[in-house]
């Protein structure tokens, strides 16, 4: 960081104010950690950042106000030689270290989406994720199958992110692509990274049972559904899966890919659960389901995630 500048006047004896401005730069000299402020945008923010033996990062805020400094693309683009994977993971999950002072949980997507490429980067490349491309093929395997024409079909994307998923489905044909994310930041980001991939892009959940997300969706004649990596723990829930599938028309294409632990059908609460109700009440019928490695740990142990396919029954 670069954002320091000591007095150049003597500090007044007893004056409290630049008592307290000599102690905020004294800790940003020391660490910083990124937010977003309210308009979106990145800046840093004074953090102490300590790992515990796990390395695990603790956070505890310093005394005293906020020293702000906007950060620019450049500044943040330069940093990807500096990031680390932190592990291994603890029981809240996967860390990364920006650099030296600045440590994100890997669902901060947040502060991650705010950086351009950053995602992509430690997702796509260091943890070597496959979930979109693998819920792309299987999507596009069975519109073949139903004999669909990608090119005369809408698209709804659940998790959108970045836009991974859309930009992939686009390329293999399909038409149009409609997004929806619980987060604002993930269509600002696909926004700026991917423009003109998706027809639209909504912020809502739709596991939500007050929401007004699936009377909006049931304007656009959806005709298949295809999520990455947004169902299950801290993500969407069953009910936001279900009720997905309840825009969709009869013999529409599904693919989506769900950690295998959320897939216990010993768990009433689960997605396995969910998706066998999903299958004996007819709603979904399944044509194929795949194991395969999602993504690696930050320590390079393999996470396993299932592939479901299917068509939308009635
Ligand atoms: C691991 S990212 C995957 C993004 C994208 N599908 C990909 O594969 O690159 C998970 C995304 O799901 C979104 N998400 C989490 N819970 C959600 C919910 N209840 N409804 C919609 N999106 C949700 C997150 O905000 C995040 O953008």
């Amino acid at each position: 960081m670069d954002i320091v500048h000591e007095p150049s006047a003597p500090v007044p004896a007893g004056h409290t104010h630049f008592r307290r401005l000599t102690l905020v730069r004294t800790l940003v000299k020391a660490v910083s950690i990124l937010v977003l402020d309210h308009l979106g945008e990145i800046v840093p923010r004074v953090e102490l950042v300590m790992l515990d033996e796990h390395g695990v990062p603790r956070f505890e805020r310093p005394p005293g106000r906020c020293l702000r400094r906007r950060r620019t693309l450049a500044d943040m683009v330069a940093t990807f030689d500096n990031i680390r994977l932190i592990g291994p993971p603890a029981a809240d999950g996967d860390y990364i270290a920006l650099n030296e002072h600045e440590i994100v949980h890997l669902h901060a997507y947040p502060q991650i989406y705010a950086v351009p490429g950053l995602y992509e980067h430690v997702v796509q490349e260091r943890l070597r994720c496959r979930s979109p491309q693998v819920a792309v093929e299987g999507f596009l395997r069975e519109m073949t199958r139903l004999a669909i024409e990608p090119s005369s079909t809408t698209v709804l994307d659940i998790g959108s992110g970045t836009g991974l998923v859309g930009e992939l489905v686009r390329g293999g044909g399909v038409a149009s692509v409609v997004g929806v994310d619980s987060l604002t930041e993930g269509r600002i980001a696909c926004m700026r990274d991917r423009p003109g991939i998706y027809t639209d892009y909504l912020i809502g959940d739709l596991g939500s049972r007050s929401g007004t997300l699936p009377a909006q969706l049931r304007g656009y004649a959806l005709g298949g559904l295809i999520s990455a990596g947004a169902f299950g723990g801290s993500h969407a829930p069953p009910a936001a899966l279900i009720n997905a599938l309840s825009v969709l028309p009869v013999g529409a294409p599904v693919a989506i890919t769900i950690d295998e632990r959320w897939m216990d059908s010993s768990d009433p609460d689960g997605f396995g659960a969910a998706v066998e109700q999903l299958t004996e009440r007819g709603d979904l019928a399944l044509t194929e389901r795949k194991r395969f490695q999602h993504r690696i740990t930050t320590t390079g142990e393999p996470i396993f995630y299932d592939l479901i396919v299917g068509t939308t029954g009635g």
